[in-house]
């Protein structure tokens, strides 16, 4: 099975994407998360990425694609992909079908998460994660159970992203509204598109995908 999140900053992809993975085994695949893995290895890639990242802009589509390719030759990747953060343009999506169709697999699913823009501002400017685990949080929508302590591993250290300021996440919507939303009309005429409110509670949310995954196997 091989689905995409798509939605803009803040919708609940990563977050979905963590728990589908849990409950079914598919594998995360998160440019945003593998770019900011890069940044923090200090390669190649991070130092092209970072000034991009922090301004809100997309990274180029030929370093994007280097590293899906990378990630999606390694062996664990055999019982599905959820994808999290890609495509981000129609370039992208074409080079993902030609991906997958190398590779004798197709796209099961495309969940379009809506959610009103001043709700996203809001997600994102309240997130933080676990420094040591990167479980994520909101202050207000996913508190730790103790406060200042990680519910997963215990530690006491959180970290925020340097792009997660409410200037940067404005500039990050424009930037979806104009190179990724195009993605909608593109996998709506491939028969793939299937839309959630991602307004709902995040529980409520993972139901309504799983409904849709549910729905492709009937
Ligand atoms: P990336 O890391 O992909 O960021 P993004 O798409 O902007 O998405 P976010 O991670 O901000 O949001 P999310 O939808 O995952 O929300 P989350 O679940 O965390 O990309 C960062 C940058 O990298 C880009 O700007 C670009 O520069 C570059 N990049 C990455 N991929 C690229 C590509 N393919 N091409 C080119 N450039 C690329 O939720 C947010 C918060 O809300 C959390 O605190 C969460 O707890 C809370 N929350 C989640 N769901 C709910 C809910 N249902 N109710 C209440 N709160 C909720």
């Amino acid at each position: 099975m091989n689905l995409i999140l798509l939605g803009p900053p803040g919708a609940g992809k990563g977050t979905q994407a963590k728990i589908l993975e849990e409950k079914l085994g598919y594998k995360q695949l998160s440019t945003g998360d593998m770019l900011r893995a890069a940044i923090n290895a200090g390669s190649e890639v991070g130092l092209k990425a970072k000034a991009i990242m922090d301004r809100g802009d997309l990274v180029s589509d030929d370093v994007i694609l280097g590293i899906v390719a990378e990630r999606m030759s390694k062996h664990d990747i055999t019982n599905g992909v959820i994808f999290d953060g890609f495509p981000r343009t129609p370039a992208q999506a074409e080079a993902l079908d030609k991906m997958l169709a190398g590779r004798a697999q197709k796209l099961d699913a495309v969940i379009e998460m809506k959610v009103d823009d001043e709700v996203l501002v809001k997600r994102i400017s309240g997130r933080f994660t676990c420094a040591k685990c990167g479980k994520g949080y909101h202050e207000e929508f996913a508190k730790p159970k103790v406060a200042g302590v990680c519910d997963a591993c215990g530690s006491t250290e959180f970290k925020r992203r340097p792009d997660d300021n409410e200037k940067t996440v404005r500039d990050r919507l424009q930037v979806y509204n104009k190179q990724t939303a195009p993605l909608v009309a593109y996998y709506h005429n491939k028969g793939n598109l299937h839309v959630v409110d991602g307004m709902a509670e995040i529980a409520q949310v993972t139901s309504a995908v799983e409904v849709v995954l549910k729905g492709l196997k009937a």
